[in-house]
C-alpha cells in the first residue's frame, strides 16, 4: 500500500496532499521550516501523521543544528487541535532533556512511526467485530494512508472489511472545504480496489433515512478523559443523524489520540482556517468577495453520541484513565 511519509536518513519524502487527486507527487523536507510549513499548508494532515511529521522535524531541527527546545516551540504552532502533535513533540523533549543524542533523537521519531503503523493494523483488526456482513459504511474525511504513516484508522477498519468480504460499500462525504473526502479518500480507496461513492456532504441525512448505511465510522483529532472528540467539521452532524436513525456510529483512533489532560470537550481548542478557504473553491469565489464567512475546522462530538472508540487496544469505552 501507498506510504504518505518516509524518512530518508537525512530528510523527509511526504505525498503533497495538496496536489491530489490530479497528481501523486513527492516532496522532500530538509529543514524544520519545510516540516512547519508542510503541515501549515497541510501538504500533510491527519492526526498521526501531523504527530509522526513533527516528530521528524525535530530531528531535522537538531541536523541543522537548531536549539531543539526553540524547535518544539515552532512546530507547536502548526496547528492546533490534533493532540498527536503535542504529544509526539513532549515525547521527542524528554529525549532531548535527558541529553540523547543524535541516535537516540532518531531511534525516538522512529520508535513514534512504527507505533502507529502498528496501531493502524490493530485497530483494523479490531473494527472488524463490529461491521456486520455486506456492511455499507459511511465516513468523513480521509482517516487512511493520507492520515496515518499505516493504513489508517476508519480506513484502516474499511481496508481489513474489504479484505475478508464483509464490505458492501463505502459511501465518501466530500468534506468541505478542504475537501479530503473527494480529493483523498476516494482516491485511496479506487487505488487499492474498494468500492467507493462519494456524496456532498449534505446528502448523509438521505441516505441513513433512506437505510443505505449500516455503519459510520469516523476519525479523531483529539478524545477527552470523558470520551468527546474533535474530529473534521461535519462530524458532530452524522453522530446526531446517526443516533437519531439508530444507526451504529463509531469512531477509530490509535491511543496517542487521547488527551488525559482534559476532562471534557469543551477543554479542545478548535482551528479556525482562513475565511478564503470556504468562499472560494479552488481560485473560483463561491460568494462575493466581500462576503463574511466562519471556517471551523474541527467540531466536538459528545460521548453520548458514540456506540463505541476503535482502539489498537480492542473497542474502549470512557471514561480513558491510561494510554499507554
Ligand atoms: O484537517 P485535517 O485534514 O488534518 O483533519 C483530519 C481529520 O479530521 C481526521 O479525521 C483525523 O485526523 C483522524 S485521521 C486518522
Amino acid at each position: 500500500m501507498l506510504k504518505s511519509i518516509e524518512w530518508k536518513g537525512n530528510y523527509l519524502i511526504i505525498v503533497d496532499q495538496t496536489k491530489l487527486p490530479e497528481k501523486l507527487e513527492y516532496v522532500e523536507l530538509h529543514t524544520v521550516t519545510d516540516v512547519y510549513n508542510a503541515i501549515v499548508e497541510m501538504k500533510l494532515r491527519g492526526a498521526p501523521l501531523i504527530g509522526v511529521a513533527a516528530a521528524y522535524g525535530v530531528l531535522l531541527g537538531v541536523l541543522e543544528g537548531r536549539n531543539p527546545y526553540m524547535v518544539i516551540e515552532q512546530l507547536k504552532k502548526s496547528r492546533p487541535t490534533a493532540v498527536n502533535l503535542f504529544k509526539a513533540l513532549d515525547e521527542m523533549q524528554e529525549v532531548i532533556d535527558e541529553g540523547g543524542d543524535l541516535d537516540e533523537i532518531e531511534a525516538k521519531a522512529r520508535e513514534i512511526e512504527a507505533r502507529e503503523v502498528e496501531a493502524s493494523e490493530k485497530i483494523g483488526e479490531a473494527g472488524l467485530a463490529v461491521v456486520p456482513d455486506n456492511a455499507r459504511i459511511l465516513t468523513i474525511c480521509n482517516t487512511g494512508v493520507f492520515a496515518t504513516p499505516g493504513i489508517g484508522t476508519a480506513l484502516a477498519v474499511v481496508y481489513r472489511a474489504h479484505e475478508t468480504g464483509k464490505l458492501s460499500k463505502v459511501y465518501s462525504l466530500e468534506t468541505r472545504p478542504v475537501l479530503q473526502g473527494a480529493r483523498l479518500t476516494v482516491f485511496e480507496l479506487m487505488e487499492n480496489g474498494v468500492d467507493v461513492t462519494m456524496v456532498v456532504d449534505s446528502m448523509a441525512g438521505i441516505l441513513m433515512s433512506k437505510g443505505m448505511v449500516d455503519l459510520v465510522i469516523v476519525g479523531a483529532d483529539r478524545v477527552a478523559k470523558n470520551g468527546d472528540f474533535a474530529n473534521k467539521i461535519g462530524t458532530l452532524n452524522l453522530a446526531v443523524l446517526a443516533n437519531h436513525f439508530g444507526i451504529p456510529f463509531y469512531t477509530a483512533l490509535p491511543t496517542s489520540t487521547i488527551d488525559l489532560n482534559i476532562n471534557s470537550g469543551d477543554e479542545i481548542p478548535i482551528e479556525e482556517r482562513d475565511e478564503e478557504e470556504v468562499k472560494r473553491v479552488g481560485e473560483c469565489y463561491i460568494t462575493r468577495k466581500d462576503a463574511k464567512a466562519l471556517n471551523y475546522a474541527f467540531d466536538v462530538t459528545p460521548h453520548e453520541l458514540v456506540t463505541g472508540y476503535i482502539s489498537e487496544k480492542g473497542i474502549l469505552k470512557p471514561p480513558f484513565k491510561d494510554n499507554r
